[in-house]
């Protein structure tokens, strides 16, 4: 009898302190969620609708910054599943005939794009503004202009439901990216080409580091499985050819069909200079196969 009732008291005691902690969390995630961010001036780059603008945009949008891997391939607004625990965030409709983004000024996308902040002043959840924080201004106003210009999508919006999980990792800090960036260390412009310093600024501003570590931001919750670290020795080995079949088209080295959590689905849309100057930043020391990726 001694023994049930300890045992009880213990269950209980237990259960008080889980509901004590599930309330902190709560509350420390509220905090998070309605903290605002003071973004009031952000540097906003002049928008041209020309066509070349436009069309270098569309290839931002679609293939490199993969911005419809969350909202939607059309961009109408798509759910982001996390784990059940963790629950769902809805990613809004980017085009013109959204009510999230109709009233959107320049100023207003550069505000979300490079700090993850909305026009209110809320950190955006789930959305992966650090990789673009040091996004050109040139590449910056092409994104903005092929959203202007993206043909009209009218989908009913969803609202995010978190669940126990996803309130415990908001309260570690962990799902909303609103940074304030330093205006200073934004580049004007990057000069395009098959070169190692190119390749850096795709891989950060497509993600890859975001999901293969090895530079800013770590592996996030709603990645599915995870992606393989970028160890240095990772891609030691790998021939360019390699390296592009597992970018663009999603096939791993073993000729495997890669997890659709590697967006290559979206990449397959780079250009053969992208991807070389990709692999000239990522492979782990210069061999000599000739041109980067040849074979594509
Ligand atoms: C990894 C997933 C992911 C990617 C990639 C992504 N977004 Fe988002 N984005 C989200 C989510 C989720 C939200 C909703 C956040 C919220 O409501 O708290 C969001 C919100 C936004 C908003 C804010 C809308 C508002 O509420 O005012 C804008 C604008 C936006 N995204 C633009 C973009 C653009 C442009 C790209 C590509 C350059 C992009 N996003 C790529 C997940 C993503
Ligand atoms: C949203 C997360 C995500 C992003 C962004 C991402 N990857 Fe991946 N990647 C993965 C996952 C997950 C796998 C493992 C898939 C599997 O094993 O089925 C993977 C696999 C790979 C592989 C196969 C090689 C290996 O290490 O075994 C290469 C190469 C690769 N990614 C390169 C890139 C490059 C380059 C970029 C940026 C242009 C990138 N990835 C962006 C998630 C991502």
């Amino acid at each position: 009898m001694q023994g049930v009732r300890a045992g009880a008291g213990v269950v209980v005691g237990f259960g008080l302190v889980l509901a004590a902690l599930g309330g902190v969390a709560w509350l420390r995630s509220e905090a998070i969620l309605s903290r605002t961010f003071p973004v009031a001036d952000v540097p906003t780059p002049e928008v041209t609708m020309d066509p070349a603008s436009i069309a270098r945009g569309r290839h931002l949008v679609e293939a490199v910054l993969v911005c419809g891997a969350c909202h939607g391939d059309d961009l109408g607004g798509a759910w982001m599943e996390g784990h059940p625990m963790v629950g769902r965030v809805w990613a809004p409709n980017l085009t013109v005939g959204s009510t999230t983004v109709a009233t959107y000024g320049d100023a207003d996308w550069a505000r979300a794009l490079r700090h993850g902040v909305s026009p209110e002043g809320r950190g955006l959840l789930w959305m992966p503004a650090q990789r673009w924080s040091t996004l050109s201004d040139d590449d910056l106003a092409a994104t903005i202009a092929w959203l202007r210009a993206a043909p009209s999508v009218d989908r009913q919006a969803g609202q995010a439901e978190l669940e126990a999980g996803g309130r415990v990792l908001v309260a570690m800090g962990g799902g909303v990216d609103a940074a304030l960036v330093d205006p200073d260390a934004v580049p004007s412009t990057v000069p395009w080409g098959p070169t190692p310093d190119y390749g850096a600024y795709l891989a950060r501003i497509a993600g890859c580091h975001d999901c293969h570590g090895g530079g800013a931001g770590a592996a996030r919750v709603y990645d599915g499985p995870r992606a393989p670290a970028w160890a240095a020795e990772r891609l030691t080995g790998w021939t360019g050819a390699q390296f592009s079949d597992a970018v663009v088209e999603g096939v791993g080295r073993d000729g495997r069909r890669l997890d659709a959590a590697m967006p290559s689905r979206a990449y397959r849309g780079m250009s053969d200079t992208e991807v070389d100057a990709l692999w000239l930043h990522l492979r782990p020391e210069p061999v000599d196969d000739g041109s980067a990726t040849s074979g594509r």
